[in-house]
């Protein structure tokens, strides 16, 4: 694998960020959608890549998976130049859809060349490479597979949304150890933006002790703010929406908006 080649190739500071926790049901594709909808409107050109074979990310907006070429066909043919498709109500989010076929992509993917850089690769085959974004957020699957490793050898930073449940904690090493395997082999330059505690009940005492405990052994690399379980984020999805525009009003729009303040002013 060659060290540090991960983003060389994005122009223009572009911030791609890598949402990643080998625990499924998490927020991953929720904080995606939602941070990358909010960060558009806030007029920062954003642009999803769904390497999820689950493609939540892409029906979550209201998309369907792209064919010829399938996402995994573009990670595999260098020839291939990706063409995102604009959001038709979201001015300035932009979306690389995911396809089923991404199963596969251990084993096709392994039998290339430096296959931990292929969606590196691919993201410097973007029109212009990339630097009309200011943002790029890598929607992960639920594992420490070469997908995952991909994203954090492609990404600037690694964000880790955490679940308020018992066994959170637990497995925030898995992730962590990974980021720094990362780091020392294939993206020396890939920065921890943070931890996010998502689906909190501050009504209970148990997501009161995790958030007490994140904050105890993280510290500042938590995120003051904390998304709620809030039953219209679980909604959204399901029509095709980002929360900005299925309940603006929601304490889940309310959040996302919040964290979204936090992350443009932290300078990622
Ligand atoms: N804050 C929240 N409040 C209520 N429901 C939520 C919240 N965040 C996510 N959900 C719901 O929980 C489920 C899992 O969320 P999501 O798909 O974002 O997790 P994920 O980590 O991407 O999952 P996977 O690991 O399968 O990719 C979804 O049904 C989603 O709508
Ligand atoms: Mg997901």
């Amino acid at each position: 694998m060659t060290e540090g080649t991960a983003h060389r190739g994005l122009a223009g500071g572009t911030r791609v960020i890598a949402v990643a926790n080998q625990k499924g049901g998490v927020g991953k594709t929720t904080t995606v959608i939602n941070l990358a909808a909010c960060l558009a409107a806030s007029h920062k050109s954003t642009l999803i890549v769904d390497i999820d074979p689950q493609c939540n990310a892409t029906s979550g907006i209201g998309f369907e998976p792209q064919e010829n070429p399938t996402l995994l066909e573009q990670l595999l043919d260098p020839q291939l130049t990706p063409n995102p498709i604009p959001h038709p109500t979201i001015p300035g989010l932009e979306l690389l859809t995911g396809c089923p076929e991404l199963v596969a992509s251990e084993k096709v993917l392994s039998s290339r060349p430096d296959p931990a850089h292929s969606v590196a690769r691919l993201l410097q085959r973007l029109p212009r490479e990339g630097e009309g974004y200011s943002y790029i957020f890598l929607d992960c699957p639920p594992s420490l597979n070469l997908l995952t490793l991909n994203a954090l050898s492609a990404a600037t930073h690694l964000l880790v949304p955490v679940q308020a449940e018992y066994f959170a904690l637990e497995g925030l090493t898995d992730i962590l150890e990974s980021f720094q395997f990362a780091r020392e082999n294939t993206n020396s330059e890939l920065t921890l933006l943070g931890l996010v505690l998502t689906m909190v009940d501050i009504r209970t005492n148990l997501s009161q002790e995790v958030e007490t405990e994140l904050r105890k052994h993280y510290g500042n690399k938590v995120f003051r703010t904390t998304v709620p379980r809030n039953v219209r984020l679980s909604e959204a999805p399901s029509h095709g929406m980002p929360i900005i525009l299925y309940d603006l009003w929601s304490r889940g729009a309310k959040a996302y908006m919040e964290l979204t303040k936090e992350i443009l002013n932290h300078g990622a």
